[in-house]
């Protein structure tokens, strides 16, 4: 029988966490390379610069969908057999969880381009990690790993660069340490490193998210798998629905109902015969997101992004573009690898400044910095509102994404969780845009560089092989002028 979390919340401390539980960290095998804020783990920072490109043309295939691929190498784990994956995404975070899954017991192959094969350990026969699992700059690896060893009677350690380190792993850790989990050890406000004793019997929960949030959904369903009863996690927004649906696909009892206004309830039978499928990953609309904008803002622009995911969840930034004026024509809607697709033809357009409401936030969350750019050539005020979580993400990406805006002369304010950006129609530029190891403030400034009037110069184009590697090739074929190091 499910247990309520109110039942259970009284018997913890205020964070969830007995206080026999909160000792000094002791790592668990090696930690790997030392970590600055300024080049992670990736090396030297590398600047670019951005220039003011002539027209955008041609077609663009955007690389895999992060999420989707970090969700299929790990149900491969899952499942005995043979997994087959085509369009995985190879960015580094989603190497990370490869790297991972092996360490948990998987063998997991690259067989060419986007293909690859994991034969998994299974459900309930994970390999103990002799090392340290580094996840890099990846949250959503880190968290929907940590429900993953919290479900099984594992001990391992999760690590990653500087950027991880910063982020709040409280809130996976509470629901985990419900379902029996031990915190084993912690860095202060429950940050990386962090080591956790799962359980080979997580207690069935039903857990009412406090953010709308799909790493923590998805990282309760993952521990949920192995427990002997129902887990439900109800959330009042919907959050990107991939865990579930992937986990549907993959053979196990799971149903979604709607709940309240925007929410959804999702309930899991635990311990199914999870079955290996072939997963074909769809083209990432938060990576299709910066050639979309960067088509509208550059004047002449007629570009077609190829097999976008139309997934309802993820498809936020696309309706606000509309409503700002976007002259995008979505052609040849179809169903691949079991989620919607469709082609979008991008013309460059004279936007207008809209408000944005907090309840689409969940459907746009990673785009937010792309449409502040996108915001910054518009004409008006485009308020987007409930932005909280974007202080948690790579980086804080509301300060990000102000500093960028006032390095580079766009009008703009913060107001509690609201970014209001004043559109004057064309953005000044020649700032310098400090990106704090955050891949995606360092794809938007670029993506301003390219129609603004003087170049944008970003001071770390490293991160951005953690989702898009091949950003840079991608958009000069398009047209667009990059340059290594600053504007000189
Ligand atoms: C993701 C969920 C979102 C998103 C992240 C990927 C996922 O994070 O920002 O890039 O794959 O589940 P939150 O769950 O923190 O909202």
């Amino acid at each position: 029988m499910a247990i309520a979390t109110s039942d259970l919340r009284n018997d913890i401390g205020p964070q969830g966490v007995l206080p026999a539980q909160r000792k000094s960290w002791q790592p668990r095998g090696k930690i790997v390379a030392s970590q600055n804020e300024s080049s992670g783990s990736h090396g030297p920072a590398s600047p670019m610069t951005a220039h003011r490109s002539g027209p955008l043309n041609g077609r663009l295939k955007p690389p895999g969908d992060k999420s989707i691929s970090h969700r299929a190498l790990i149900l491969g784990l899952l499942c005995v057999g043979e997994t087959s994956i085509e369009g995985l995404l190879e960015g580094e975070d989603v190497l990370r969880t490869a790297s991972a899954c092996r360490a948990l017991g998987a063998k997991v192959e690259r067989l060419g381009e986007g293909r690859w094969r994991v034969e998994g350990a299974g459900l309930g026969s994970l390999l103990q990690p002799s090392d340290v699992l580094d996840f890099g700059n990846a949250g959503t690896g880190t968290r929907l790993m940590m429900g993953v060893v919290g479900g099984h009677g594992l001990t391992a350690t999760f690590d990653g660069d500087a950027s991880l380190r910063k982020r709040p792993m409280r809130r996976i850790l509470d629901p985990l340490v419900l379902m029996g989990v031990e915190v084993v050890s912690e860095m202060s406000g429950g940050r990386c490193p962090i080591v956790i004793k799962g359980t080979a019997e997580p207690a069935p929960i039903e857990y009412r998210s406090p953010v709308a949030s799909a790493q923590l959904k998805s990282a309760i369903l993952l521990a949920g798998l192995n427990s002997p009863g129902r887990t439900t996690v109800i959330e009042s927004e919907a959050s990107r629905d991939h865990t579930e649906k992937m986990l549907a696909y993959f053979g196990a009892n799971i149903t979604s109902v709607p709940e309240g206004a925007h929410g959804r309830k999702i309930t899991l039978e635990g311990r199914p015969t999870l079955t290996p499928r072939a997963v074909i990953v769809p083209a990432d609309p938060s990576s299709a997101a910066f050639p979309l904008v960067a088509a509208l803002i550059v004047p002449g622009s007629d570009v077609t992004i190829e097999a976008m995911m139309m997934n309802p969840l993820r498809v936020g930034l696309l309706t606000t573009l509309l409503e700002m004026g976007a002259d995008i024509e979505i052609l040849n809607p179809r169903i691949e690898g079991g989620e919607d697709v469709a082609d979008l033809r991008v013309r460059h357009s004279a936007l207008h400044g809209v408000h944005v409401p907090a309840e689409r936030a969940p459907s746009m969350i990673d785009e937010y910095p792309v449409l502040a750019v996108a915001a910054g050539f518009a004409k008006g005020e485009t308020r987007m509102r409930g932005l909280s979580e974007l202080r948690v993400k790579e980086s804080d990406r509301l300060a990000a994404v102000a500093a960028g805006l006032a390095a580079n002369g766009v009008g703009h304010s913060i107001e509690g969780d609201d970014l209001i950006v004043t559109g004057a129609g064309r953005v000044a530029g020649g700032g310098t845009v400090a990106t704090h190891l955050d891949h995606r403030i360092a794809m938007s400034f670029l993506v301003m560089g390219l129609a603004s009037d003087a170049p944008v110069t970003i001071d770390d184009a490293g991160m951005i092989a953690t989702s898009f590697p091949t950003f840079r090739p991608a958009l000069e074929r398009l047209g667009a002028s990059f340059v290594t190091g600053d504007a000189g």
